[in-house]
């Protein structure tokens, strides 16, 4: 996308609860073991939600962390906008909940499904909100409470989520500054790889549904996996052609914390060396749409990247939906 403005990240912020679950509490639940979740997933271990905390709440703590950081209150937003598959609610949206919360009473609110790829697809929204003139500045969470989505009987998948929210505040600069390049995208001939069969319109839960965990994720780990990575490596290699920098250029890569063994493969697909790709999923499992949000505000107020840093990203989830984006900070 070619704008004559774009949008910069002025703040960032990240929550996770307190509850902490580890891989050897998982030996407890389902036949794992801390060895096979280590090597087939990189995690250790993973926060999860009490069962009075939900995704406002997390998104809460981010948003307040991101607008203390931008120097900035909830009345100057313009917008609240929430990637999340894990709502408080059907509806109304979290994004409303918050935007009471944190007194955004000129903005407008809402949520966006794009599971994994959540925080990706919402730059892209802020640019694009941004770039036309329609706002100034925008607030962008991505928020999951996947644990509460999880068949804590399905070994395949209760290993790998984790909960947590991460909020940044976008706001207007010049072109070639803040957000270089954005690329979003779908492919709903994949919808079945990872879903939550029941519960929505097509599936109204039963007694039956529900004894049966069809409430709960689905996925097909294996599919995903490759998938995965061919997505990110193409959405990667656009994004950087697009912002116009080179791979050496990279202060630090990014990518969706899903799997350890994703996240080196496109390390070396890109050629990006080890000590510049960001990795916490050992300590936060896949938190979906929160992942790269949770990094960028970790990375940056742990001094790893600073003004004028390049950060490239990518992320890959449910729908399916993918994307990239090169941010100069
Ligand atoms: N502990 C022990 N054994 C296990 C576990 C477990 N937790 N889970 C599966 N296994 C077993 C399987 O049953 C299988 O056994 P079998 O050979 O006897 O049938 C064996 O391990 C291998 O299973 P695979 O599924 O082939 O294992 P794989 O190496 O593919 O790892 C994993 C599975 C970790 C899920 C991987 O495929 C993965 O990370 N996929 C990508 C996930 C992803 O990117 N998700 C992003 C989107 S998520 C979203 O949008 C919400």
């Amino acid at each position: 996308m070619k704008t004559t403005s774009s949008a910069r990240i002025t703040g960032t912020g990240s929550f996770v609860p307190a509850k902490v679950l580890t891989n050897s509490d998982l030996e407890k639940i389902v036949d794992t073991s801390d060895e096979w979740i280590t090597e087939r997933t990189g995690i250790k271990e993973r926060r999860i939600c009490g069962d009075d905390e939900a995704a406002s709440d997390l998104a809460y703590e981010a948003a307040v962390r991101a607008l203390d950081d931008a120097g900035i209150d909830g009345s100057a937003l313009d917008a609240v906008l929430v990637g999340t598959v894990s709502a408080d609610y059907l509806f109304p949206a979290t994004g409303c909940l918050l935007q009471e919360r944190l007194g955004a009473k000129r903005a407008f609110a809402y949520d966006f499904s794009a599971a994994c790829s959540g925080f990706i697809f919402g730059m892209g929204q802020a640019l694009a909100f941004i770039a036309s003139g329609m706002c100034e500045r925008i607030l962008v969470i991505g928020v999951e409470t996947l644990t509460k989505l999880t068949n804590w009987t399905d070994r395949n998948t209760c290993v790998l989520f984790g909960d947590g929210a991460g909020a940044a505040v976008f706001e207007r600069c010049g072109p070639g500054e803040g957000l270089l390049s954005v690329y979003l995208h779908s492919d709903g001939s994949l919808s079945d790889i990872i879903m939550l069969p029941a519960g929505g319109s097509r599936t109204p839960l039963t007694p039956e549904l529900l004894a049966a965990h069809q409430n709960k994720i689905i996925m097909r780990g294996n599919e995903t996996f490759k998938v995965a990575v061919k997505a990110m490596e193409s959405a990667l290699l656009r994004v950087i052609e697009e912002a116009g920098i080179r791979q050496d250029e990279i202060d630090l890569l990014i990518p969706h914390q899903a799997n350890i063994r994703i996240i080196q493969a496109l390390g070396k697909r890109l050629e990006v060396p080890e000590d510049r790709v960001y990795i916490n999923l050992d300590r936060y499992g896949n938190t979906s749409a929160a992942t790269i949000p949770i990094a960028i505000d970790e990375a940056r107020r742990n001094g790893r990247i600073g003004p004028g840093s390049i950060v490239v990203i990518a992320a890959f989830g449910s729908g399916v939906t993918y994307g990239g984006a090169v941010i100069r900070l």
